[in-house]
């Protein structure tokens, strides 16, 4: 059988996607798979699955796959396979990098969910097939995880209507605690507002394209409420930055990755550029607090940020947040279409619905903002 990997024929228009994507490549197997007799993804993934391929007796294995990763639970344990993407911003493409942001993964998440992340092992290939570990050539490395029960996930607490606030305030125990002791770059408050002004361009140029027929009308009010706040409240961000509140966080705080246990567990930080971790606290409650609002529990995002807000003594004007969230939201509407421009998107469907409700979040906040910045400020 063909061993070629997913390569980039889009059988759509490529000067469109490359215009898209400004620049980004969008399809990003590993070619080196091509021209060798090392497995691939597919076997790997086939091999995995299979509950043999497992030292202790594991029962049924189930499977996820998200955008980056595959992920195998097995018995009580967890291995997490990494994709051979390749984006401007991530390299997951040749194996020895992805030896290292297992290696970053594994000790990025102790930090939050110490007991959780267990080892680095690798995928082994021999005269026999696959194995994990044992003698052999080095095909691939997987995280090993300490299995959580699903019961105790956010998003599925929030679904099921059984969030207790007592759990939040462990919740936000955590947080304060985390961020409280986190790295605190020295960052370049020019620079950083050049960033912001790059992000939101990226993000509405992409979001504006005709093709992927989204509403304007509402994608040019997010970009000009954004840029307004901007021009009149740039200070705000400055002084954020002055007093040192931007962390060395988490990076991808959403309700998925946390684990309402005894002992709160946050997993799956953003491990492969450094850059988007460093993040104001608020800017991550901002993404939780969109992200529980999206899943219809708009109360836990207000909860949690007037909570982290009393744990760190830092309690920062609501248009800032308003901007962080709505900032959040863009982003993610850009990358929920950006699905769909995917070689053979699984579930086109549903992302084109994510992106219309992160739309309407998004112009809910600049409406909101934009009453905001019509008041003159207080200082
Ligand atoms: N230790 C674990 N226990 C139970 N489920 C897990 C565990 N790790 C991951 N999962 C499940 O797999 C999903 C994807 O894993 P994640 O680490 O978030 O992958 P990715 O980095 O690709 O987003 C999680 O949202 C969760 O549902
Ligand atoms: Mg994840």
């Amino acid at each position: 059988m063909c061993n070629c990997g997913l390569i980039g024929t889009f059988g759509r228009d490529n000067a469109f996607l490359d215009n898209l994507s400004k620049g980004e490549p969008i399809v990003h197997y590993d070619v080196s798979v091509m021209e060798d007799r090392r497995p691939t993804l597919a076997a790997k993934v086939e091999f995995l699955s299979r509950p043999s391929a497992y030292s202790e007796p594991v029962g049924e294995v189930s499977r996820r796959e998200t955008h980056m990763s595959w992920v195998f639970l097995a018995g009580d344990k967890v291995f997490k396979l990494k994709k051979p993407v390749r984006r401007a911003y991530l390299d997951f493409s040749a194996l020895a990098r992805r030896e290292v942001m297992c290696r970053a993964e594994l000790r990025l998440n102790r930090r939050l969910a110490p007991d959780v992340y267990l080892d680095v092992v690798p995928l082994v290939q021999s005269a026999q097939g696959l194995s994990i570990g044992g003698p052999g050539e080095v095909v691939d490395w997987l995280v090993v995880m300490r299995r959580l029960e699903e019961h105790w996930a956010l998003d599925r607490a929030i679904e099921e209507d059984r969030v207790k606030a007592s759990q939040l305030d462990r919740l936000v125990t955590t947080l304060g605690k985390f961020y409280r002791h986190a790295a605190r770059p020295y960052l370049s408050p020019v620079a950083q507002l050049n960033e912001w002004h790059h992000n939101i361009f990226r993000d509405c140029r992409f979001l504006l394209d005709r093709r992927l027929d989204l509403p304007a009308g509402l994608v040019r009010t997010i970009e000009r409420v954004e840029r307004c706040f901007l021009d009149k409240r740039a200070g705000i961000l400055i002084e954020r930055i002055r007093d040192r509140r931007i962390v060395d966080g988490h990076g991808d705080l959403r309700p998925e990755h946390i684990w309402l246990t005894d002992g709160i567990k946050i997993i799956d930080c953003l491990e492969f550029n450094p850059h988007f971790r460093m993040v104001d606290p608020f800017d991550e409650i901002a993404y939780l607090s969109l992200e529980c609002g999206r899943l219809g529990a708009t109360w836990i995002g207000d909860y949690v940020r007037r909570g982290v807000a009393r744990a760190l003594h830092d309690d920062p004007k609501p248009e800032l947040f308003l901007f962080y969230r709505c900032h959040r939201a863009a982003l993610r509407a850009r990358l929920a279409i950006a699905h769909l421009l995917e070689p053979n998107p699984r579930t086109p469907e549903k992302w084109r619905q994510r992106t219309h409700d992160y739309l309407r979040i998004a112009a809910r906040d600049a409406l909101r903002l934009q009453r905001l910045l019509k008041t003159p400020t207080v200082r």
